[in-house]
């Protein structure tokens, strides 16, 4: 570099106009530059000159490469796509004496893959000053030299090349020697000294002379020597070499202690005179390292490692003397072969870390470059990767390849994975080398949570403890922390009007139901919520499930009789025709329980009566009828206490009274007002039991003539109110309503059913109550509600059930 002021704008001269492009074509771009740039200056745009968008060189990751573990020498600046120095670049370190020394580098992009080759031509700038292999050259001349003869000077060097190598000599201005210059068949410049006046010994026995080696650059840098002319007494020959330069080959990695070579020279000389010495006078410092030379035997050995790929032929000037300090030179050339040493490395240039799970097939994931030192077919390299993963190595430009994706990829099933890429060269024996890739798949959003079941049921029994826990669900979602991470919760809806949340809740951690309050079977029995399950993830995902809650009965409900009204309330009687035969039907006691199931199976029994003999009640049916025929000796009034028990643990049963009056006649009750012990004897209480016992009396027979038609049509004979009693509506319990059962409870659960006739202002409600299971197989207690709409299909219309 220079190093002075005028240099310096020289050199920015010559950089100015060095600085063209040198050609663009195929995408690959040259430039040339002088050496020993500062480090940032500006070789070019890059982007511009390739027609890159400046904008996406950031995203595409562009970077500059060097081909096989070189120096990065320059650099891509992101920003403005300019492609600086990045390193000193001095030419004769890169490339010594090469004419042309060029670096090569690749512009890599990704996304896609894009490559570009850049190559940089070094230009030499005058840097260097000759230099002369001694400083002292000795001559030794015969006095008896004749003018004319030459003498040879060895060359000055300039690591420089062209112009900036040595281009002439100066000497000295003195009385013998005049210079004349030679060129060589490679292109340098040694000088020659001619004798221009003989020598005499005795006038003159040596002297010294400057030599100037000029080199051609701009500033000229010149070196010097002396040239020490020493005058002889006799005439000698000089050595002189069996070949002008000797030639050798050898593979890289050869053993040491190898004779790679061996000059010789001969002298014509005897003596002392003739005998000839080796001496190395120009070798790089590589070659010193790696050879030596027998000085006497002029043997050169191999003494160090050799490596092609670090120097692939070395050069080396041999000088040999003989005895009075006469000498000649020759050249050795040492070519290196290549041996296939390197296995292939394989670099990891880009991946994609982690991969999205939903990429589609044929995504490239990552950029793998192979590079082989070695030459020729030694780094003619084959990239492969195993089987059985969902990804192929496609190859790319020159010695990239691109990581593709071959298929779906599903974290929930693979997480990730380990790729072994494999590189084979060609060489024989081949090497191969192989790097795994950890490859990891990140999660995405794409499972909705799933319940473990279909559907959920809860059974709890009544009067539960608001708080108590009904059951849990569970939903599972394989996504990852957030997007896998499940909150339960009720979706809104009603129940009995009510919104759902006000009869469970659901813990959004666990999934476990809490009833919110307490329930009554005898409310409803059963109701529906949707419970759904709900991702972290954005967006979310979900699923939901039904949960049925199921609320089974506690006998919480006393038997409630509906007929005879309860005592207290008003007074009934029944009246007993005097002429009834054993076994008539002569008043029934209807109860009804709230509960269900064996909770609402009654059981009936007279616990005291006026006459135990005379009347007995069918456990079930409640019906009471003589046991016998009414005599006249039988008491008028009868008084019977009748029990009505539930079958429910514990059961719970209510006590009704019952006055029976045997007579045909109502006028024949002179003692009515008697009948009721206790009671007020009110002339309204009279009217009322008149009243009442002319109804009863009616509705007997009416049912009498009903049951009589219907005997006589389809010959049944015990058709009598088994299973369904007309009732007054009036009777019935304001608020018993019917809840819906569901089909799976049928069998084991008891119905109540209502036959309304169609209007809604009938007087007449049926009550059925039965129990597939648990009750003996009477028939009649299996009739339809169709079968009372025949009987009472002329009355009232068609009756419709009321469920
Ligand atoms: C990949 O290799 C690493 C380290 O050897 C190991 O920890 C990891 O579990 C492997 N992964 C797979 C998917 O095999
Ligand atoms: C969840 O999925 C989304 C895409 O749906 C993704 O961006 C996010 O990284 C995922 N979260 C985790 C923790 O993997
Ligand atoms: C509940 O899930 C069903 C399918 O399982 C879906 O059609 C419905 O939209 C979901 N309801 C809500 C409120 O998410």
């Amino acid at each position: 570099m220079g190093n002075n002021g005028c240099s310096a704008l020289v050199l920015l001269y010559s950089f100015v106009f060095s600085l063209q492009l040198l050609h663009i074509s195929n995408g690959d771009v040259s430039y040339s530059i002088p050496e020993e740039m500062k480090r940032g200056s500006v070789i070019g745009n890059i982007a511009k000159d390739l027609g890159l968008d400046v904008g996406k060189l950031s995203a595409r990751k562009a970077r500059v490469d060097s081909e096989a573990n070189r120096e990065q020498y320059c650099n891509i600046n992101l920003i403005n796509g300019d492609l600086i120095v990045a390193e000193r670049i001095d030419r004769e370190a890169l490339c010594g004496e090469k004419v042309s020394c060029i670096l090569r580098f690749e512009l890599i992009l990704e996304s896609p893959l894009e490559l570009h080759r850049i190559s940089l031509q070094i230009q030499d700038t005058n840097d260097n000053t000759p230099v002369f292999p001694k400083e002292e050259i000795k001559i030794e001349m015969s006095e008896l030299a004749v003018k004319g003869v030459r003498f040879r000077v060895n060359e000055a060097h300039d690591l420089d090349i062209g112009q900036n190598a040595v281009q002439s000599y100066i000497l000295q201005t003195n009385n013998h020697l005049v210079l004349e210059i030679q060129s060589k068949s490679d292109g340098g410049k040694f000088a020659e000294l001619v004798l221009d006046k003989e020598l005499d010994r005795e006038e003159q026995q040596e002297f010294r002379v400057l030599l100037t080696a000029l080199d051609g650059g701009t500033p000229q840098r010149s070196g010097t020597a002396i040239v020490h002319v020493i005058v002889l007494d006799a005439n000698d020959n000089a050595p002189v070499f069996s070949q002008a330069v000797y030639k050798a080959t050898l593979p890289e990695n050869s053993p040491v202690d190898n004779v790679v070579v061996t000059v010789t020279a001969t002298d014509a000389d005897d003596g002392l005179n003739g005998q000839v010495t080796y001496e190395l006078s120009r070798i790089s410092e590589k070659g010193r390292q790696v050879f030596t030379l027998n000085h006497i035997t002029g043997e050169i050995k191999l003494t160090g490692p050799l490596d092609f790929e670090e120097e692939s032929t070395y050069e080396m000037r041999i000088e040999a003397k003989d005895g009075y300090g006469l000498s000649s030179d020759s050249k050795v050339i040492i070519d290196i072969t290549d041996v296939n040493d390197n296995p292939p490395v394989i670099n990891l240039k880009s991946l994609t870390k982690p991969i999205p799970e939903n990429i589609s097939p044929g995504t490239e994931v990552g950029i793998i470059n192979v590079q082989d030192r070695d030459s020729e077919n030694n780094r003619q390299v084959r990239c492969y990767i195993q089987q059985n993963v969902p990804f192929k190595l496609v190859p790319s430009i020159k010695n990239y390849y691109s990581l593709v994706t071959t298929g779906q990829l599903d974290r929930e099933l693979v997480s990730g994975y380990n790729i072994t890429i494999t590189a084979t060269d060609e060489g024989s024996p081949p090497l191969s080398s192989s790097k795994v890739v950890q490859l990891s798949v990140a999660d995405v959003n794409d499972n909705p949570p799933v319940f473990e079941e279909q559907s959920y049921s809860a059974y709890v029994t009544e009067n539960n403890k608001p708080g108590s826990t009904l059951c849990s669900v569970t939903a599972r979602d394989p996504d990852w922390r957030q997007n896998g991470t499940v909150i339960y919760s009720l979706l809104p809806g009603d129940v009995n009007g009510a919104p759902v949340s006000s009869y469970l809740s659901v813990n959004g951690d666990t999934g476990v139901l809490h009833a919110v309050r307490s329930f009554d079977y005898e409310q409803f029995r059963s109701f529906k919520v949707h419970v759904m399950a709900r991702d972290n993830g954005s967006p979310p995902l979900s699923g939901n499930v039904t949960v049925s809650v199921f609320i089974t009965d506690v006998n919480d409900n006393s038997p409630q009789i509906l007929y005879p009204a309860p005592e207290g309330n008003s007074f009934m009687t029944e009246l007993v025709p005097k002429a009834a035969h054993g076994g008539s039907l002569v008043s029934k006691v209807i109860a009804v329980d709230a509960d269900s199931g064996q909770n609402a199976w009654l059981s009936y029994d007279i616990v005291k009566s006026t006459d135990p003999g005379l009347f007995s009640i069918g456990l079930h049916s409640g019906e009471i009828m003589t046991q016998r025929d009414i005599s006249e000796s039988d008491s008028m009034k009868q008084n019977l206490i009748v029990a009505v028990k539930d079958n429910g643990q514990p059961s719970l049963s209510v006590t009704c009274s019952m006055f029976l009056l045997i007579s045909d006649n109502l006028a024949e009750v002179p003692e009515l007002k008697d009948m009721s012990n206790d009671e007020s004897n009110s002339k309204l209480t009279s009217y009322l039991i008149i009243a009442l016992v002319s109804v009863s009396t009616f509705f007997l027979t009416f049912i009498i003539v009903i049951l009589g038609v219907r005997f006589c049509r389809r010959r049944k004979p015990r058709l009598l109110f088994d299973g369904a009693v007309a009732i007054p509506s009036a009777y019935l319990p304001p608020n018993y309503a019917e809840v819906d059962g569901t089909g799976t409870l049928r069998s084991t659960y008891n119905y109540d059913a209502y036959l309304t006739t169609g209007s809604r202002t009938s007087d007449f409600k049926f009550v059925r109550s039965y129990n597939d299971n648990t009750l003996p197989a009477d028939q009649t207690l299996r009739k339809s509600p169709t079968d009372f709409a025949d009987v009472f299909g002329e009355l009232e219309g068609s009756p419709e059930v009321g469920h």
